[in-house]
């Protein structure tokens, strides 16, 4: 018997996530079993539970999209990964279990650099950063971007990434940052923006560029800063819209109101369910090297045993966190 957490009715994420006991059958043809060690509490967990994407999810669900584990059983046909290996298990949820059954063909060796709370945040954020700059900004030296909710995880990686490729970046935070946050922002320049209407957010921001637009924005929040992103873009500008850390949306005639800028739309779940083994594969090895030297890593705050996720989930939704609230199972 092991412990597993289940969602049965969507709601608040610390009210709706049960933890149950269960049997765990042995793996079926393709997959594994997979003794899980550490897992992430991460915004699209979140709202996955809350209900956002209930049309493709199906109830009662194990929660948990990103963590690692050891192998512990085949199923029949696996080659390829043997006992004792460690993992991560994508592309499915999950992860916030003592075992997770997985699909042998999703689960990457992960390299002994990293340790398992590095393991088990280096997939979501570093891989989604990593494939938003490439595949769509392409930084340059001396190219303008505006990053928004750059206190985040994801958001102090693409600053680190985006600085590193000699571009000038503005990144967005919503409270004045402390130092630990600004020692981590190199090359900077941080724009405090309060959760205000879009009109002043957008002055305020145009204000703080003092003149000359953006080239590029990654935006995660949506509502006012999202739209003030898109506004400080120079004609021809890219936003790469990838989150919704407001509850808002953007508004709907954006693209109607700024014709001459670029709108993206990135999902990680989209691009790893499209795109070949071998491509995810390649991602993932830059993905832990970067969190290996410490620019694709996310910082920790705090780790909760498996029998207190309420506790860990209430945690996570707070403001002002410091760092992801991991699941030790
Ligand atoms: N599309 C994709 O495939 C994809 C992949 C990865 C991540 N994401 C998105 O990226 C975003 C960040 O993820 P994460 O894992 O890096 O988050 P995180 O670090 O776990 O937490 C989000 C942080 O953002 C800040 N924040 C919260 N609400 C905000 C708001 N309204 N405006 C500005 N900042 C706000 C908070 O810091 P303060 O309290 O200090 O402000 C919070 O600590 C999420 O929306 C997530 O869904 C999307």
């Amino acid at each position: 018997m092991t412990l597993t957490t289940l969602v049965h009715r969507f709601g608040d994420p610390a009210d709706v996530v049960r933890l149950e006991t269960g049997a765990d059958p042995p793996p079926g043809p393709g997959a594994v079993r997979v003794r899980m060690r550490a897992a992430a509490i991460n915004p699209s967990d979140l709202l996955t539970i809350r209900g956002a994407y209930a049309s493709r999810t199906a109830l009662p669900f194990r929660p948990g999209f990103e963590g690692v584990g050891t192998i512990e059983a085949l199923g029949p046909g696996v080659t390829g990964i043997v006992p004792g290996q460690r993992v991560l298990p994508i592309g499915t949820a999950g992860a916030w279990s003592q075992v997770k059954t997985a699909d042998a063909a999703w689960c990457f060796p992960v390299p002994d650099t990293l340790d398992d709370h590095a393991a088990a945040t280096s997939y979501v954020n570093p891989l989604t950063a990593i494939l938003m700059l490439r595949e769509h900004v392409r930084p340059r030296p001396g190219m303008r971007i505006g990053i928004d909710a750059a206190g985040s995880a994801i958001g102090g990686m693409l600053v680190r990434l985006a600085a590193a490729a000699g571009a000038r970046v503005t990144a967005i935070v919503r409270h004045a940052p402390g130092p630990a946050l600004l020692g981590d922002l190199p090359a900077a320049e941080v724009v405090v923006l309060p959760e205000s209407d879009a009109d002043d957010a957008h002055c305020a921001l145009r204000d703080a560029l003092a003149g000359g637009g953006l080239d590029a924005a990654l935006d995660a929040v949506g509502g006012a800063h999202g739209t003030a992103l898109a506004h400080a873009l120079a004609p021809g500008g890219l936003l790469v819209h990838y989150g919704l850390l407001s509850g808002r949306p953007l508004p709907p005639d954006l693209q109607r109101r700024r014709p001459d800028i670029r709108l993206v739309l990135f999902h990680l779940r989209a691009y790893v369910h499209a795109a070949p083994r071998a491509t995810i594969a390649s991602a993932l090895a830059e993905a832990f090297r970067l969190v290996a030297d410490g620019t694709a890593a996310s910082p920790i705050e705090t780790v909760y045993p498996l029998t207190q996720i309420a506790d860990a989930l209430r945690h996570a939704e707070r403001p002002g966190r410091r760092g992801k609230i991991l699941l030790a199972p």
